[in-house]
Parts: structure tokens; C-alpha cells; sequence
């Protein structure tokens, strides 16, 4: 029952998201319920040794060494083997742990039960499970086939952290560069409004009245007076300028596809509609969406988008 209880513990450990950290620490203590270890360890394959990814029952310093196999003659063994090694009571090669045990420092150097298990992940070697513990039959009752088991699980759980560890390196590197690419469209359209006269002070003074709130502004005005240069003003002195601005000229888009491009649509909305989209203003929501031109949509799509201005709610083309 202990034994399934561990295998359990470790499977559903495998889809959740945990630090690489938790997920070792938590499967070297799932371990102890079936495996009545005094110390174990999981140890990653790097080159010609193994480093410690987590340890239970061995002091810090055990943690902080890399284990070169040349050196380690039971770690190299274990590496070597394609199953499970049990190390005989004769055998008398150093405990590679030996003096790190925290029950009891000398331990390792009498006669005490060593277990090793290779872990591989599509016949490769990355890393191995190893427990010790002071009484000699400790790990007597244990099938191979069990071992080997949780061995096929401690590897899968290696292969998860590191997909989720690179998942996150990429998704933090997009967001950085996301950002970057933000700035630099501010420094690049961040052009100041130029003039002292009293209209251009009353004009600032509204934007950043305006820019304070959560309203929709209208900005309206004779071609080439400058009305791009006050909406992007208002983002930039906006509570969402950190988030994005999406853009969207009005007048380049064919009524066709304004209101799916605006609204989105789900599949099967229209002929063409192969899949779910996201319109701007789901995909601007929390930021700022600037619809420029938007004189030149039909009225019909106008009042559409009045009522979601009103209303605050989209919803997507074919989806009632
Ligand atoms: N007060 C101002 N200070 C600095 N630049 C200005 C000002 N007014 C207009 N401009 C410049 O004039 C050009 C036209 O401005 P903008 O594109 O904002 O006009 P618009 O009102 O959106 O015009 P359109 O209706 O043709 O799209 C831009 O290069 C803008 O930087
Ligand atoms: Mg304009």
C-alpha cells in the first residue's frame, strides 16, 4: 500500500507546477514512504559527474560538491547499469556520502544498505536516484521492478522542471523584449506636442485631465492637427502605460472585416471563420486601444461599437 501510495504522490506531482526545487524535494519525501531511507539523493548527469539536484537526510555540504564518476566508483556503477543496483553487504567501495549521513556521520563506512537506480529519458542517462540507510536490510523487500518504476518517474519528473524552467526562460525573454519594443515605440512616437498658445496649454491641460480617467475620448479635429499626437499623449500620461496600446486604422479596413477584426469571431461565424479570433478589444482589454479613423467605418458598425464602449462587454461574431 506504501509503495502505491508513493508512486501515486509522484505521478500526480508530474502535470503540476512547482518550482524544480519543490518538485525534487517533494518526490525524495514521496520516496520515504515506501523506501525506508536514512539519506537519498537525486543527482543530475553533467559531463563527467553528477551534481545534486536534492537531498533528504545528508548535511548542506553534500549539496554544494559535484561528484566526478572517476571518483566515485559506486556513482560511476550505478551510471554504467541499465537497471537498478542493490550494492552487496561485501561490497567495499566508499560510500560516495560517506560522513555526510546527518543520523549518524560514520555510518556509511560500516555495513549499510545502498540502492542506486539510472534515470534516463529516451535511453539517455541524465541523472540517478541513490538511498542509503544504516540498517543493512533495509531495502530487502524491494521488487526491481518497483524500483524501476519510480526511476522511470524521477526521470520524467527531470524532463518536466526542465521543460517548465525553459518555458519560462522564453515566455520572461518575450515579455522583456515585448516591453523593449513598447519603449521604443514610445521614444519613436513619443513626440512632444509643440506650441504656447492659450488652445495648447487649454489642450494639455484636458489630456492630462482626461488621461487620469478610464474614459473613452473622442478626438476629433481638421486633417493634420495633430490628433494621433494627442491620443498617443494620453497613453503615454495614462494609469495603463505600462500596458500595451493597441492600434487600428479604421480606414484601411474593409467593412467585411471590421467587426470580426474589432469584435473577433468564433469558428464557424462565417465562411473562412476556421478558427476562434481574437478581436482588438478583447486583446486590448486593461490597456489602451486606439482606433484611429474611425469616422470612416459604416455607422452600422459605429453604433456596434458605441454600445460596447457602453456596455463594456464584447462579444465575439457568431457567438450569441
Ligand atoms: N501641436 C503640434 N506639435 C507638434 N507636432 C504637431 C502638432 N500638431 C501636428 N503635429 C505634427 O503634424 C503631423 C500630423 O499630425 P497627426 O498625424 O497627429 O495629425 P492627425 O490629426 O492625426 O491628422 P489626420 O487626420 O490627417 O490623420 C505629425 O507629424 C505631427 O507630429
Ligand atoms: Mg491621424
Amino acid at each position: 500500500m506504501d509503495k502505491l501510495t508513493t508512486l501515486t504522490a509522484i505521478a500526480t506531482d508530474l502535470t503540476a507546477v512547482l518550482s524544480a526545487e519543490d518538485r525534487y524535494q517533494r518526490l525524495l519525501d514521496a520516496l520515504r514512504i515506501a523506501i525506508p531511507y536514512d539519506a537519498a539523493a537525486l543527482l543530475r548527469v553533467e559531463g563527467e559527474a553528477l551534481v545534486p539536484l536534492a537531498a533528504n537526510g545528508l548535511t548542506p555540504d553534500a549539496m554544494g560538491r559535484k561528484y566526478l564518476l572517476k571518483h566515485h566508483p559506486r556513482f560511476d556503477i550505478i551510471c554504467g547499469s541499465s537497471e537498478p543496483v542493490s550494492f552487496s553487504r561485501e561490497n567495499t567501495l566508499p560510500d560516495p556520502f560517506d560522513g555526510m549521513l546527518i543520523a549518524d556521520k560514520n555510518a556509511l563506512k560500516r555495513i549499510h544498505a545502498c540502492l542506486g537506480c539510472p534515470l534516463s529519458i529516451g535511453g539517455k542517462l541524465v541523472g540517478i536516484l541513490v538511498a542509503d540507510a544504516i540498517d543493512p536490510n533495509a531495502f530487502n523487500k524491494l521488487p526491481k521492478k518497483y524500483v524501476m518504476a519510480i526511476g522511470a518517474m524521477a526521470g520524467a519528473q527531470m524532463q518536466t522542471a526542465d521543460l517548465l524552467e525553459a518555458l519560462e526562460k522564453k515566455a520572461e525573454h518575450q515579455g522583456r523584449l515585448a516591453s523593449d519594443l513598447m519603449q521604443d515605440i514610445h521614444l519613436q512616437r513619443g513626440r512632444e506636442i509643440i506650441g504656447r498658445s492659450m488652445v495648447i496649454k487649454q489642450l494639455r491641460r484636458e489630456i492630462e485631465l482626461v488621461a487620469k480617467s478610464d474614459f473613452t475620448i473622442l478626438i476629433y479635429g481638421e486633417t493634420g492637427v495633430g490628433k494621433e499626437l494627442v491620443a498617443r499623449s494620453i497613453y503615454r500620461q495614462s494609469r495603463r502605460s505600462s500596458k500595451p496600446l493597441l492600434y487600428l486604422n479604421c480606414a484601411s479596413l474593409p467593412d467585411s472585416l471590421a467587426e470580426s477584426e474589432l469584435f473577433g469571431h468564433v469558428k464557424g461565424a462565417f465562411t473562412g471563420a476556421v478558427s476562434d479570433r481574437t478581436g482588438k478589444f478583447e486583446l486590448s482589454d486593461g490597456g489602451t486601444l486606439f482606433l484611429d479613423e474611425i469616422g470612416e467605418l459604416s455607422l452600422e458598425i459605429q453604433a456596434k461599437i458605441l454600445r460596447v464602449i457602453q456596455e463594456g462587454e464584447v462579444q465575439r461574431v457568431g457567438s450569441e
